[in-house]
């Protein structure tokens, strides 16, 4: 884990979700490093409980909570709990996502209404719920878009929409609370490698050269890489990043 900023995140409470793996995963462990006491969430619990044990054994404070983002009753839940055991919020990182590619015509109401429940709903309601508390302790919000929220994709029109929606999520509550010392940001990461690039799945009849412009040239980047963005930008000294999107993409938005 490079660039760990011991004592950074000293005194802070950071709440994150789809800890479980990938660029949640590595953001809880790198916000514990940095002194965070984390509660993380997830809905696989078995896969939850590792990032707990892995954040433990490295000394860091972790508490963690299984549920499905797609209930909104849940997302208040999950924070209510959070400020019961920790007394306060300073860091709502929103990570839990799905992707899948489908020819536009063919992707179910089903796969549909899944997508925008846990990419888009879940991120709103997440936020809705941990204002008051981030008001409170002029805290922060980072969200993780995607590439796919900032251009048009091929066979991911549902993901990219979840993701652009992630995007004006993140502008409309930084001009919302423009007045106030709440920070709310987004990261937008090319292709990492996680159990979500590694499952993704499309149908095999796809024009592949429809993909090629938002594949890039350098291949993908580490859950770490996206971490370390995360820290900097969610880090109590980061004062002057407010509203902003940041592309980690290997260059892929570029051109
Ligand atoms: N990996 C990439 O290439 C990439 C690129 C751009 C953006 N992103 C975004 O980054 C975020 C994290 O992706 P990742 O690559 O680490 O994926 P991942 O599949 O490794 O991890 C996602 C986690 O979210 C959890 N999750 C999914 N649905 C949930 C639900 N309904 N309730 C609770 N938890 C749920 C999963 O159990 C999993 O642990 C996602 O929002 C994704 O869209 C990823």
């Amino acid at each position: 884990m490079p660039y760990v900023i011991p004592g950074r995140f000293d005194g802070k409470v950071a709440f994150l979700t789809g800890a479980g793996s990938g660029i949640g995963r590595a953001s809880s462990l790198r916000l514990a490093a940095e002194g965070a006491e984390v509660f993380i969430h997830d809905m696989n619990a078995e896969s939850l409980a590792e990032t707990v044990s892995m954040i433990t054994a490295a000394g860091g404070t972790a508490v963690s909570r299984v549920g499905d983002v797609t209930e909104r009753a849940e997302c208040f839940a999950a924070i209510a709990e959070a400020i019961e055991v920790f007394g306060r919020l300073d860091v709502l990182v929103n990570v839990a996502g799905i992707a899948g590619g489908y020819h536009f015509t063919e992707m179910t109401e089903e796969q549909y209404r899944r997508m925008a429940a846990v990419n888009m709903d879940a991120p709103f309601f997440f936020c809705q719920a941990a204002v008051p508390h981030l008001l409170a302790s002029d805290g922060n919000i980072v969200n993780i878009a995607s590439n796919a929220g900032l251009m048009g994709q091929a066979y991911t029109t549902a993901y990219c929409m979840t993701k652009g929606a992630v995007v004006q999520l993140t502008r409309s509550l930084a001009m919302e609370y423009a007045k106030t010392a709440l920070r709310v940001n987004a990261i937008a990461p090319g292709g990492i490698v996680t159990n979500l690039t590694h499952n993704f799945q499309m149908p095999s009849d796809i024009d592949f050269e429809l993909m090629a412009p938002y594949l890039g040239y350098r291949g993908q980047g580490e859950a770490d890489d996206i971490a370390e963005l995360i820290a900097l930008v969610a880090a109590p000294d980061s004062t002057n990043i407010h509203g902003a999107i940041f592309s980690s993409d290997r260059g892929v938005t570029a051109g």
